[in-house]
């Protein structure tokens, strides 16, 4: 912020000391008075402009951290958040919120302030100096500039919500794609590629048309603002050689008076730009937001029970369940004892809720009525989830591997595993063979989502996860 003042309030002196310079009586005649004043305005100019690199610097620093501070806490909060939030979602949508929102807030999150106080410092600046230097002329100047501004800010209102809308067109394309490239074998599988390319190209005419009206009016009104803008020197100047030719004004005060005025231009300039950025910057921190907002259903209490084991039966008590935007309940006034040492297995028709049951005792929902008791008498909603969970071992379908090598996804539920262990694990998931043959063993890298491996390898992966 020093930096900031410092560096405007140097731009902003040079007409001050020129007008100065010139006013002497000898002011234009002798060589080395004018020699004198290059020296003085090329240092200053020379200081501003470090100052300017300070502040630009330190600025953009400062904006990289507000972005990686802001992405931080967006992922802090969707990993908080239970399982339902992403059930409706796009994942497309909250990466692009995730990702390119967050950088849109950075970035002007240094940005605005300090060009605000250097266009605060320029704006004033410049105004004490033109009206030192003939304050007829300076209100002319200053109602025209007003008027700008007026314009300007009922601009901002209209930019901000084509700009909104612009950005959830965006953000439907991108969370269409993702969605599509992450099922990349359904398109393989099914030649649909030129279908999709055919989609994706509909898709951007969308974004294109969103992107078109938003721009359009932008790009008028900017160079409409930024015309009238620099049209002021003009009348300055006219308005300035009527004064002089009526006497009111000297030569050389017009001289200094002009480069005062552009001095003033460039602050509203800045704040012509800024008010746009701010409008897009005020659309991504609405759009974060729509993140930071939503609670998470399921929260661990204050005052959480510990589970050391699970030892004893696990209950389901009166329990009434449904998914939030079904009418009909999955499990009615259900009931059941899975007793202590022995397995289960559940049997029944598709859909009738039996991997529901599952994602209960995982507890990604909570019963509607009724509970779910472990170790016979501890009530689910009660005790620590990461602890419970930290006794739970569970085995999807279609498990989910990570990007990276065998060691890393078979440590992924105990971080820190040793090598040893990580080969016990292994072996008892009936792996350690395969996984042995491998050129790079432990080390070969897994694709997305476990791409390059067999159904049956990929579960045994997530069996060596559980040992
Ligand atoms: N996340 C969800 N949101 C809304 N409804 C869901 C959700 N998950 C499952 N359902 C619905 O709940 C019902 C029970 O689903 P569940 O997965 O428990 O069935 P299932 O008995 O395991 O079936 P299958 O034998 O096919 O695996 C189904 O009708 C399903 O459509
Ligand atoms: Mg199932």
């Amino acid at each position: 912020m020093l930096a900031t003042v410092i560096s405007a309030a140097v731009s902003v002196i040079i007409p001050k000391i020129t007008n100065n310079f010139l006013a002497k009586p000898d002011g234009f005649t002798n060589l080395s008075n004018i020699l004198n004043l290059a020296y003085i305005l090329i240092s200053l100019q020379i200081g501003s402009g470090l100052f300017m690199y300070i502040r630009n610097l330190t600025g953009s620093m400062i904006g990289v951290k507000v972005e990686i501070e802001y992405r931080n806490k967006v992922l802090k909060h969707l990993l908080e958040l239970d399982m339902s939030y992403y059930e409706d979602r796009k994942i497309g949508d909250t990466l692009t919120k995730l990702i390119s929102d967050t950088g849109v807030i950075g970035e002007n999150m240094q940005s605005i302030p300090l060009t605000i106080l250097s266009s605060v410092v320029t704006f004033f600046g410049s105004i004490y100096v033109i009206f030192s230097l003939n304050w007829q002329l300076s209100l002319i100047v200053l109602g025209i500039v007003l008027l700008i501004l007026v314009v300007s800010i009922l601009n901002v209102q209209i930019i901000r919500y084509l700009n909104y809308k612009w950005r959830k067109v965006y953000t439907d394309v991108n969370a269409d794609i993702t969605d599509r490239l992450s099922t990349i074998t359904l398109i393989k599988s099914n030649a649909t590629e030129k279908t999709e390319n055919e989609r994706f190209f509909n898709e951007h005419l969308k974004y294109y048309q969103a992107a078109k009206k938003t721009i359009t009016f932008d790009s008028f009104t900017r160079a409409l603002l930024i015309t009238l803008l620099t049209g002021i020197n003009i009348v300055g100047l006219v308005a300035g050689f009527i004064f002089v030719n009526k006497g009111m004004l000297q030569p050389t005060t017009l001289i200094a008076f002009i480069l005062a005025v552009n001095t003033l231009i460039f602050p509203v300039i800045q704040s012509i730009v800024l008010l746009g950025n701010l409008a897009k910057t005020s659309t991504s921190i609405i759009r974060v937001n729509e993140i930071l907002e939503v609670e998470p259903k399921i929260k661990t209490k204050d005052n959480a029970l510990a589970v050391n084991e699970i030892t004893n039966d696990i209950i389901f008590e009166n329990v009434n369940f449904r998914y939030d935007d079904k009418e009909a309940w999955i499990l009615e006034n259900f009931n059941f004892t899975f007793e202590k040492g022995k397995s289960y297995v559940i049997i029944g028709a598709t859909g009738v809720g039996k991997t529901t049951i599952s994602k209960l005792l995982l507890r990604y929902y909570d019963p509607a009525q009724g509970r779910i008791l472990i170790n016979k008498d501890t009530d689910l909603r009660d005790v620590d989830l990461a602890q419970y969970l930290h006794h739970i071992g569970y085995i999807e379908q279609d498990p989910q591997i990570l990007y990276g090598t065998f060691a890393e996804n078979i440590s992924y539920t105990k971080q820190g595993a040793t090598l040893d262990e990580i080969k016990a694990a292994a072996t008892k998931a009936n792996l350690h063979d395969y996984i042995q043959e491998l050129p790079n063993g432990y080390n070969t890298i897994l694709g997305e989502r476990g791409i390059n491996l067999s159904g049956g390898q990929k579960q045994r992966v997530a069996i060596a996860r559980i040992f």
